[in-house]
């Protein structure tokens, strides 16, 4: 969810419909790649920082086309991508040839017991059945491996970007309770059995890309990908609409868009 979907807030609220959105990343892993926004090089200096500045061994689970994982690769021992798409994956290996890559899913890692130091999760947790994920996470971490959850949520001073978010997620609403969303304040850090939570922060960041490219962006989203062809339609209409009249994007061909980033990490007990 950056501005997207795949967002704390966005959790379906039933295994069953968890795994209909999540089916439609099987497929749709070059428009993914080529229209969802990276993360900071400073995401992952902070999950670096929760082992006195080394990463070790990683796991980047939900790795997705590797937006994250490529900011691994190259600075830990080893990367390994886990994904249940291999769609997905084929973009990830196309770009990073030297992570280990496996089709799997988190509450069945196909990996031994104790065998990493960090696992990250970026933009995927939610997909997750949180207990049986957690179990599997904290099986292959080694004493003292560290869990980085990772999220790219709106910057609430980009309203055009929020509102947009908004009608991509209309069964939900964002709040101003959520971390990111109420900047100042602490970022939300739920509990997870099995771990001891260490920090929660916020990275804020921006990037600039043009107007088509940010629609083409939100039709990567699950909640688009999954609605009708016309309700897909309605949603990037009203967005075009959002887009017309906001004052810091009226008229303008490229965009720019700020993000929070926000880094949760977790010590496995
Ligand atoms: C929004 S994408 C995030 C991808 C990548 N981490 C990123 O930040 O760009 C969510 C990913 O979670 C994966 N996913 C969905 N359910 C999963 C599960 N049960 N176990 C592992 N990954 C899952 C999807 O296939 C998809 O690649």
């Amino acid at each position: 969810m950056t501005t997207l979907a795949d967002s704390p807030t966005d959790t379906p609220r039933t295994p069953a419909a968890r795994a209909e959105l999540a089916a439609t990343f099987l497929g749709n892993g070059a428009n993914y790649d080529r229209y969802r926004p990276g993360f900071p090089l400073e995401t992952v200096r902070r999950i670096a920082a929760a082992r006195g500045g080394l990463l070790g061994d990683v796991l980047d689970l939900g790795a997705g086309t590797g937006k994250l994982t490529e900011l691994l690769a190259g600075r830990a021992d080893a990367v390994t991508a886990i994904d249940p798409s291999a769609d997905m994956l084929a973009q990830l290996s196309a770009k990073l040839p030297s992570v280990t890559t496996h089709v799997g899913l988190a509450e069945a890692l196909p990996l031994p017991d104790s065998s990493l130091d960090v696992v990250t999760v970026a933009q995927a947790f939610h997909w997750f059945d949180r207990d049986a994920a957690s179990a599997e996470i904290a099986r292959v971490l080694r004493p003292g491996g560290v869990l980085a959850i990772v999220w790219t949520v709106p910057d609430p001073r980009c309203a055009w970007d929020r509102a947009c978010y908004r009608l991509a997620h209309p069964p939900r609403d964002l709040g101003d309770t959520t971390g990111a969303l109420a900047l100042g304040g602490p970022v939300h850090t739920p509990a997870l059995p099995g771990f001891e939570t260490l920090r929660g922060e916020h990275l804020q960041w921006s990037e600039h890309l043009t107007r088509s490219d940010y629609l083409q962006r939100w039709g990567t989203v699950s909640t688009l990908l999954a609605s009708s062809a016309p309700d897909r339609a309605a949603t990037l209409a009203g967005m075009e609409a959002i887009l017309d009249a906001d004052p810091g994007t009226a008229g303008r061909q490229l965009l720019k868009v700020r993000h929070v980033t926000e880094v949760i990490t977790y010590r496995v007990r």
